[in-house]
């Protein structure tokens, strides 16, 4: 018998290799307890988090908790079913309303998570014959939703708005053409030229998809992306997002003004093929949705702690991921995986945790920290996590 588990064993033997080093597994960490968007309960120490994607920090507000509350009483604690048989609840409209008001579209569909709303739509807008040109650092439910479906796939160098052009004028005349870009990606924290990129998709004949799952409620005058913060929102035909980041909860959706776009809910696998979320969330999110659209005052805030982490950190000698702050992401470059783990272990001890990122999920082999900022985060508290990571960079041997 061949077992189907040696695939595996390059990777079983480097992570391996990396925990006898003596460092702790930075992919098994555990919240004891959260005491607030910005602060848990690690290995028995309060501790600063800076991993979360918690972006407005709406995981405590108050009225998103009692509604969520309500919702466990008035509804009960699951659906125990598909959207289409049996599982589409009240608080399933009010979140797919409150989305639709949110980006000021015509239609909304909630799928239980972001990544099965990619899986989802994109693997069901483009079959057989079609095209799909999309950014080589898609995140993996995007890729993921293309291998599930029946298109050619043609990826271009990420960012790369000439790549993208030749890549579209290759396509055979007459083929269906989906654009798929992403507002900002999560691992260096960059945004996408959405403005250039979409002229040209629809220059071309295309589609457009964008994810603005690091984006919503954050990037935009009123939270809808960088679609919206660069002009171009009324050009998207599919707009993705997650309710697991800003909005504070778990869930996926897409909204579109595509007049065919209700079909979708009969023909969706992964919308058709599974439990719909359950009440409770459904308020929450709404809540926190509806809560979103008169942010503006968290939205600046949050900028404020962006540029000033950024300024920090590259003060201090870190190399980050871009030249200026463009995102709630702040991306720290480590020169190798052991000294990003040794780091990611000298922060957590300092009482600070981030992300360590290594690929496949990185570019071009990087091994990152990453820090996802908070609009929860006070002034202190940015000031005292750069004070962290001078420590512990200095204890690694970093800066
Ligand atoms: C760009 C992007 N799209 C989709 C997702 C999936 O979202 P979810 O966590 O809701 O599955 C993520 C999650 O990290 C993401 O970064």
């Amino acid at each position: 018998m061949t077992d189907l588990f040696s695939k595996f064993d390059p990777l079983i033997q480097q992570r391996q290799a990396l925990l006898d080093t003596g460092v702790e597994d930075p992919f098994n960490l555990v919240m004891e307890r959260v005491l607030s968007p910005t602060v848990a309960v690690c290995n028995g120490r309060e501790t600063i988090l800076l991993g979360t994607y918690n972006y407005m920090g709406m995981t405590f507000d108050p009225d998103v908790i009692a509604a969520g509350k309500q919702a466990l009483d008035d509804f009960g604690a699951g659906t125990t079913g598909s959207r289409v048989l049996n599982g589409t609840y009240a608080g399933h409209r009010l979140c797919e309303d409150a989305l639709k008001e949110f980006y000021g579209m015509d239609h909304a569909m909630v799928f239980s998570t972001g990544y099965q709303a990619n899986l989802g739509i994109i693997s069901t807008i483009a079959g057989k014959g079609d095209y799909i040109v999309l950014d080589i650092d898609s995140h993996a439910s995007i890729w993921d939703g293309c291998k599930m479906g029946d298109a050619e796939v043609v990826p271009f160098k990420h960012n790369d708005i000439e790549a993208m052009e030749k890549r579209l004028k290759r396509i055979p005349e007459g083929a269906g053409k989906l654009v798929v870009l992403e507002g900002v990606y999560s691992m260096l924290g960059d945004i996408a030229p959405l403005k250039e990129m979409i002229r040209i998709a629809k220059e071309n004949g295309a589609m457009v998809l964008v994810d603005e799952a690091h984006s919503m409620g954050f990037i935009g005058p009123n939270g809808r992306g960088v679609a919206e913060e660069q002009g171009v929102l009324d050009q998207v035909d599919f707009v993705i997002g997650t309710f697991s980041k800003s909005v504070g909860t778990v869930g996926g959706f897409c909204v579109s003004n595509h007049p065919k776009f209700e079909i979708l809910r009969l023909v969706c696998r992964p919308y058709v093929f599974t439990a719909s979320l359950p009440p409770s969330v459904m308020h929450t999110a709404a809540t926190s949705i509806r809560k979103l659209m008169h942010a503006g005052d968290k939205r600046a805030h949050l900028w404020e702690n962006s540029r000033t982490l950024h300024k920090g950190l590259r003060d201090k000698g870190f190399q980050l991921g871009t030249s200026e702050p463009q995102s709630a992401i702040i991306s720290v470059i480590m020169p190798d995986l052991e000294r990003g783990a040794a780091m990611w272990e000298a922060l957590l001890h300092e009482g600070l945790y981030v992300n360590l990122a290594r690929p496949p999920a990185t570019p071009a082999g990087m091994t990152l920290l990453r820090c996802s900022l908070c609009a929860e985060h006070s002034a202190e508290q940015v000031q005292a996590i750069i004070g962290m990571f001078e420590r512990a960079g200095k204890s690694v041997g970093i800066i």
